[in-house]
Formats: structure tokens, C-alpha cells, sequence
């Protein structure tokens, strides 16, 4: 979600006729976008903006903006704390960006002491999606769905920066799919804090559910796979199940997030599901969507975690054989239900466990992806290798990154015969490379 409302923040700068700069020392203006779900990256943007405010220093017309979950949860606090600061606003409230840097879209920018130290928040939501885009990417684009969330999950800050949940109207999501499969868009990526609890909020007067998006975005020419993140277990029913297993263009991938093993810990996450329970969602969707790639995210070390709690994690991981995890140290957030609660991880325990943890997923992602070795994928060209030029670089529909032979062009689907793999990544060789083949015939006439 973050780096979708960047690539919204960098359209809405261009339209205001601010274009990208070459590196951070050449910008008049520069932009934080924050997350602020863990403490890692709070810390970051504090190294971030100590090397900004340097610079300002040296020229005071620079325009320091900081944006996403961070400058929301701070907005009582941030311009006490980092004077230097010129904008901040929410998540929610990118389309006023414009009305404090740009001048009403003059395509000049302001210097700063002409700026009105000004902050958005909570109160004047809007969707990201709604606003000039600059894809970072030809052929995958992010389409929002919904914003906010409405689970209460007690580790998480997200509810209170990104606010309650809002749904997309079923029409706007569609209309946006047909534009970007119109510009050449193969792949889209359903986004959504909660993204398979969309459209209850536009009951009684449209009566839908995420299993009929999906179906909706099936039927759009031009969008050969669509993906979706996050959905939540508790929300994934049988309509979105079947949808997946029906239409062509849905993955065989699930973005499945697990955070614990122990039903108990669960409990105490407000996940309100049991090990048992999401584990019957593995089984149905298995049943019904031959070879699914699942991945998940595990947080390690909530409070009140005990070295059995943590085992069953270990056993759920094993038993679902995760083809990918993001594994996290629980991070105590301000504000939410955990960071209030009694038994705290000592640090030391947590990256114990989270180092077993990386082991056991990341020899199960390797053995899954070996069991792909002789198997030809279909691959989504996205370009060159990111390790090695004289590759390519693509996806397979299951979301594994393929670094292969062969002369395709992005945005091409192709088939890749896998002759190799990693915990994260395939390789392998085109199986028809028609251009060396065209070539070939050149030389024969
Ligand atoms: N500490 C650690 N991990 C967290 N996540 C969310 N909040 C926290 C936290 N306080 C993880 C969850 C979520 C992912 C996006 O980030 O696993 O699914
Ligand atoms: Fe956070 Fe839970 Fe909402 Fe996900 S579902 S954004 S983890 S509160």
C-alpha cells in the first residue's frame, strides 16, 4: 500500500510539473513517504531526515514533506520534534499535497518560507486511487480496493493511521482495470488493507462481495493474471475460494497471513481464528486450486509468547510448507492493545526464535522451489535481471522471481523450462525464444 500511494505522491508532483531528480542532493523538494509498523523504519527516516535537514541548512528553500503512517501517527508531535519539516500529512490525504507545495498546480513550487506549515490527517480522507499515477512498472500495476481497516488485531497501528474500512466502488475499480489493460497493464495487484472483507460497507445499496471483483476483473481483455493482498483468514469464504479456482486470469498464489501458530496467541492477536481453523482454509483452497503457492507473514515474540507457542508456529509452518514468509520481530507499537500487555519477549529470546524461524522457511521455500526443477512456468517478462544482464527477469503465476535465458521483451508472457532454484528464486531458460529463432532465419535466407 505504501508503494502505491508513492507512485500516487510522484503523479500528483508531476502534474504540479515537478519532476523526479536525479538523487536527493539535486531536489527542491523532497518526500518521505513513512510506514511506521514496526519501529525499524521510524528509525530510519530519523537517519533520513537528519541527512535532509543538512541539506536544508545549506539551502533553507528546499521543501522538506513527510507523508504516510508515520507523519500520522505523529501529527501532534512531528513538527516539535523535526522543526525542519515543512508538510506533513496522512496516508489518506496525498490530494491536498499539491495545495501546499505547488501552488494550486502552477508548476512552480514554493519556496519553503512561503509554505504554510501544514499537516492532513484522519479527518479528510480520500483514495490514493483516485489521483494522478506514475507506475513505476509498464505492464503490473497496484489497483486500490479499499483503505482503512476494521479488525482490531492487537500488535497492529494500522486501524488507527489508515482509519475504518472504505470500500471502492465496484464500477471505479473496474473502470481503472479497463484504463490500465487499455495502456498495456498484463498483471494488476488487488490492494487492500483487508482486501477479501471488500464491499461490505456498500451493503445495503450494492450487494457484492470480493469473489465477484475478482470475476469482475477476469472478464476485462488484456489483464492476463490478477493478483491480491492482504486478505485476512477470517474473511476468506467459499465466493472468493471458487472465484480463484474459475477464472483464468486469478493466480494460483495466496498471500495468506498466519502471525502465530498457537491458537492461543491468536486469541490474544484478536485474529479470531484458531490454528485449526486457518488450517481448514489451507485445506479447502488446496482442494479446490490445484498446485497454490501459499506465502504468509509470522510475527515472532508477542507478548506472553511461550517456547511451546513458538514450536507450534514451527509446526504450522511444516505443515503448510510456505513457498515464501515474512517473518517478523514483534515490535511494540504506541497505542496498540500489545504494547500495553503484561509478559513482553525479551529481546535476546526473540531473535532465538526468529532465527530458527528464517531456517525452517527458508529450507521449505528452497525444497518447494526445487520441486519446480524440469517444469516448464509461464513467466511475465519484467525485464533485465537484477543480478546478471545478460538475463532476464520475470514471474511465474505462483509469484516466484525467474532469472532466465532468453530474448522476450517485457510485458511478454513466454515459457521457461526451470533448470535451477533457491529458497527465493528460479532460473532457467526460455523454452521457444521466437527472436533468436527470427534471427536464425535471417541468416538461413
Ligand atoms: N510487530 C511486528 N510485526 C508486525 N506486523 C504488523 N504489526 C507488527 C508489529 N507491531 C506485521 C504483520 C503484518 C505485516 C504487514 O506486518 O505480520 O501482517
Ligand atoms: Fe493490521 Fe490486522 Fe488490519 Fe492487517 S487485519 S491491517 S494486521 S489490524
Amino acid at each position: 500500500m505504501n508503494a502505491h500511494d508513492s507512485e500516487r505522491i510522484k503523479g500528483m508532483l508531476e502534474e504540479l510539473g515537478l519532476g523526479e531528480a536525479p538523487s536527493a542532493d539535486d531536489a527542491d523538494v523532497v518526500v518521505f513517504n513513512t510506514c511506521t509498523i514496526r519501529e525499524k523504519p521510524d528509525t530510519k527516516l530519523a537517519a533520513y531526515l537528519g541527512e535532509a535537514a543538512a541539506r536544508k541548512r545549506e539551502d533553507p528553500d528546499r521543501v522538506i514533506a513527510v507523508g504516510g503512517c508515520y507523519a500520522e501517527a505523529q501529527r501532534e508531535s512531528i513538527f516539535e520534534r523535526y522543526p525542519f519539516v515543512d508538510v506533513a500529512f496522512g496516508p489518506g490525504s496525498i490530494a491536498h499535497l499539491g495545495d501546499w507545495l505547488g501552488a494550486g498546480g502552477s508548476g512552480r513550487r514554493q519556496p519553503a518560507g512561503a509554505i504554510a506549515r501544514g499537516r492532513f490527517g484522519l479527518d479528510e480522507r480520500e483514495f490514493a486511487a483516485r489521483l494522478p499515477m506514475h507506475r513505476e512498472r509498464s505492464v503490473q500495476a497496484w489497483v486500490q480496493v479499499s483503505m482503512g481497516c476494521n479488525s482490531k488485531c492487537a500488535y497492529c497501528i494500522v486501524p488507527s493511521v489508515r482509519g475504518r474500512e472504505q470500500s471502492r466502488r465496484p464500477g471505479e475499480i473496474v473502470a481503472e482495470v479497463t484504463r490500465l489493460a487499455a495502456q498495456g497493464v498484463r498483471e494488476i495487484t488487488l490492494l487492500g488493507q483487508n482486501v477479501n472483507s471488500w464491499g461490505r460497507d456498500l451493503l445495503p445499496e450494492i450487494q457484492t462481495g470480493f469473489g465477484e471483483l475478482l470475476r469482475a476483473c477476469d472478464a476485462i481483455d488484456g489483464i492476463e493474471r490478477i493478483r491480491f493482498t492482504s486478505p485476512h483468514p477470517k474473511d476468506f469464504r467459499d465466493p472468493v475460494i471458487a472465484a480463484m479456482a474459475e477464472c483464468d486470469a486469478v493466480c494460483e498464489q495466496v498471500h495468506l497471513p498466519l502471525q502465530s501458530g498457537s491458537s492461543r496467541i491468536l486469541k490474544a492477536m484478536r485474529r479470531t481464528y484458531s490454528r485449526e481453523r486457518y488450517l481448514a482454509l489451507v485445506e479447502r483452497m488446496r482442494a479446490a486450486i490445484p498446485d497454490l503457492a501459499i506465502s504468509t507473514d509470522i510475527i515472532v515474540g508477542f507478548p506472553g509468547e511461550t517456547v511451546e507457542d513458538f514450536e507450534q508456529t514451527l509446526e504450522v509452518v511444516a505443515e503448510v510448507g510456505y513457498d515464501s514468509a515474512f517473518t517478523f520481530v514483534y515490535s511494540s507499537r504506541a497505542g496498540t492493545e500489545a504494547a500495553g500487555m503484561p509478559d513482553q519477549v525479551p529481546h535476546d529470546v526473540k531473535i532465538e526464535r526468529m532465527e530458527r524461524l528464517v531456517e525452517l522457511t527458508q529450507s521449505i521455500a528452497r525444497a518447494r522451489n526445487l520441486a519446480r526443477v524440469g517444469r516448464v512456468e509461464q513467466v511475465l517478462v519484467e525485464g533485465a535481471s537484477r543480478t546478471d544482464a545478460t538475463l532476464l527477469r520475470g514471474r511465474t503465476r505462483r509469484n516466484t522471481t525467474v532469472n532466465f535465458r532468453g530474448t522476450a521483451a517485457p510485458g511478454e508472457l513466454v515459457d521457461v523450462l526451470v533448470e535451477g532454484a533457491t529458497s527465493t528464486t528460479l532460473r532457467g531458460a526460455e523454452t521457444n525464444p521466437s527472436h533468436s529463432l527470427l534471427t536464425m532465419d535471417a541468416c538461413a535466407s
